[in-house]
């Protein structure tokens, strides 16, 4: 979704401000602009489509040391030059950039206009612009505040003023904003990859705070102009782990470093004397853990099904009963808080606006919320009541790959915890954390293989439609498997637990629908090896993803490709792998932009 970048210090701005953008590209965008304080002017130079297109299109030189920056990506008003931010007030003497999105927009520029207020853009954004300057007195902190105590909906907003030569004002409701300290310069931006190349040093802002920067200090207020201390956190992150490193795609480099990162998810967290998951951030104490009767969790996309494969594996693990849902469904739907329930709000980026929404609905009526992130510092996990970081390390590519199973790593510790602390005896879990702890070497085994899923993607490319099946604790890996072909071949392709096809799906089947069974060698097999034959039974192509040795399935199916034997319980780790892969190269086949793909945006702070 939508970038910020704000720069307010002794160096040229513009570089710094579209390099910031460039690093926040991997959001997903559609225009991009910047405005730079030059000559005591405000100079905007903005345009529909890539920062490359924004960078060919500006001067040789651009003057001037304070700026912002945008990445649009539409929401109200078509993509074009004049719809990208920065937006101006008719003077051109204010400018702003805004994330989120004005619900009382319409109202309020209905009132501007008939004061006299000029607009040019079809955005909710450009509304800001005006009312600002009809607020302006000299101190645009001041009309920052009474501007956005007008405002209805969400916003992260930085604003500049052409007579303030050494000031930002930045806000924030609902849309990440965060202050990067920096010597003798200050920045503000709406994710920490923008500015992580100057400063690790970084003060999250919350909901109702302002942000008063110049380039050698800043102040926190609230609306009401009362202070508010702010923490100095500091950023854990490597430049280099937001580059690809010689790598074609980010998303190639994120699953290839999944057996690092699901090791780095469960180092530390192992209590070998008690046979234990050890999860220091969840914030509650033994008793309150051995009263938990339910959990629930709720996410959205990539991360819902991991919290499918969680609650599986809850249930069977540790015999606690639980459910998935969708956070987008669960937060309209006035939801029943039971006692003695946990939530868990899973989410990568730790802003996914339906997620968020949902968590702060359930806290509202007395959950209990614990996060499951992977960007620390990002707001669910602040206003979460626990929860537990997976340290994937940033995850650039659009397509989630290598926080998904870091977040199945975290539902496999926190079920083994809650296991041992019920009926689970200490053999048992020295043999799941045995398992567990084997994971990475056989993702890396899975990765070894890849080339044999280059031909088999260019094979079935030309498909139209697919078809992802799988049963039981692999079922939500089939609907991942989908969800990733989807997303960046743009084939169409749906998921389903194999049983289901023959309620509807099966109708789908010929020659020209393929579809990719997951098979493995549990109780499950030989009712997934039927389905099987039934699909090929009508003239459709069957692609399985089977256990090594297994050559009944590889007999039926049309192509085969082959995982290392585990436990039952771990194949989803290893089952996802060659799905992502099968997802990349169908994409690279297909000339698609993998890490970008079309309309997707990898935050999705917007409901
Ligand atoms: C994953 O490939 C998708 N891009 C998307 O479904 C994503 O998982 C979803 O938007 C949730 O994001 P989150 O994990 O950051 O909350």
């Amino acid at each position: 979704m939508c970038g910020i970048i704000g720069y307010c210090g002794p160096r040229p701005a513009a570089e710094i401000l579209v390099e910031g953008l460039k690093r926040l590209e991997y959001r997903g965008y559609d225009s991009a602009g910047i405005c730079v304080r030059s000559g005591g002017a405000l100079r905007v130079h903005k345009r529909k489509g890539k920062i490359k297109d924004l960078r060919a299109a500006l001067p040789d030189r651009v003057d001037g040391e304070l700026g912002i920056g945008h990445t649009r990506w539409a929401t109200h008003g078509e993509v074009n030059d004049v719809n990208a931010h920065p937006h101006t007030d008719a003077t051109g003497r204010i400018a702003i950039v805004h994330n989120g999105i004005i619900e009382n927009y319409a109202a309020l520029r209905e009132k501007l206009a008939e004061e006299g207020y000029r607009f040019v853009s079809e955005t909710d954004s450009e509304v800001i612009a005006h009312l600002l300057a009809s607020l302006y007195d000299g101190d645009l902190e001041r009309a920052v505040k009474q501007a956005v105590s007008l405002l209805k909906g969400t916003y992260g907003i930085v604003a500049m003023h052409a007579d303030e030569p050494d000031r930002l004002v930045g806000a924030r409701n609902g849309s990440p904003l965060v202050l990067g300290i920096g010597d003798e310069e200050m920045f503000l931006a709406s994710d920490v990859t923008a500015i992580v190349a100057h400063t690790k040093q970084v003060v999250y802002l919350e909901d109702g705070e302002v942000v008063s920067i110049t380039s050698a200090d800043y102040h926190t207020t609230d609306l009401r102009d009362r202070p508010v201390d702010k923490k100095i956190e500091f950023i854990s992150w490597e430049l280099e782990e937001i580059e690809k490193e010689g790598y074609a795609h980010f998303m190639e480099k994120e699953i290839l470093e999944q057996p690092e990162s699901i090791r780095r998810a469960i180092q530390g967290r192992l209590d070998m004397e008690y046979a234990t998951g050890h999860l220091g951030g969840l914030n509650m104490s033994r008793q309150e853990l051995l009263n938990v009767e339910r959990v629930k969790i709720i996410a959205a996309g990539t991360s819902f099904y991991a919290g499918l494969v969680g609650a599986y594996l809850l249930e069977s693990v540790a015999r606690i009963p639980a459910t998935a849902e969708l956070a987008s469904e669960l937060r309209y739907r006035n939801p029943v808080v039971e006692r003695n329930t946990v939530y868990f709000a899973v989410s990568q980026s730790g802003e996914t606006a339906d997620t968020l929404y949902a968590m702060r609905e359930l806290q509202r009526k007395g959950a209990r919320v614990l996060g499951i992130c992977n960007v620390v510092g990002s707001t669910i996990p602040r206003e979460s009541d626990g929860g537990v970081y997976i340290h994937s390390g940033p995850e650039i590519a659009v397509a989630s790959t290598k926080a998904f199973t870091s977040q199945l790593t975290a539902f496999y510790l926190f079920a083994l915890m809650m296991a041992r602390m019920r009926h689970m005896g200490i053999e048992s879990g020295l043999s799941f954390i045995h398992d567990l702890e084997g994971v990475p070497a056989l993702v890396s085994e899975v990765l070894s293989r890849r080339d044999a899923l280059v031909p088999l993607a260019r094979t079935y490319a030309g498909a139209g439609n697919f078809l992802f099946l799988g049963r039981g604790i692999n079922y939500p890996v089939a609907l991942e498997g989908a969800l990733k072909l989807k997303e960046i071949s743009y084939i169409h392709a749906e998921g389903y637990s194999a049983a289901e096809i023959k309620h509807g799906p099966i109708a789908l089947i010929n020659e020209t629908t393929p579809s990719l069974f997951l098979v493995t060698d549990d109780g499950l097999r030989d009712k997934v090896i039927s389905n099987m034959k039934e699909v090929k039974a009508r003239a459709g192509k069957v692609i399985a993803i089977a256990v090594d040795g297994d050559d009944e399935v590889d007999r039926i199916a049309d192509d085969t490709f082959f995982i290392p034997k585990t436990h039952e319980l771990m194949y989803p780790f290893l089952m996802v792998v060659p799905l992502q892969l099968f997802a990349y190269y169908s994409a690279i086949e297909l000339g698609r932009n993998v890490d970008q793909p079309r309309n997707l945006a990898k935050s999705v702070t917007v409901e």
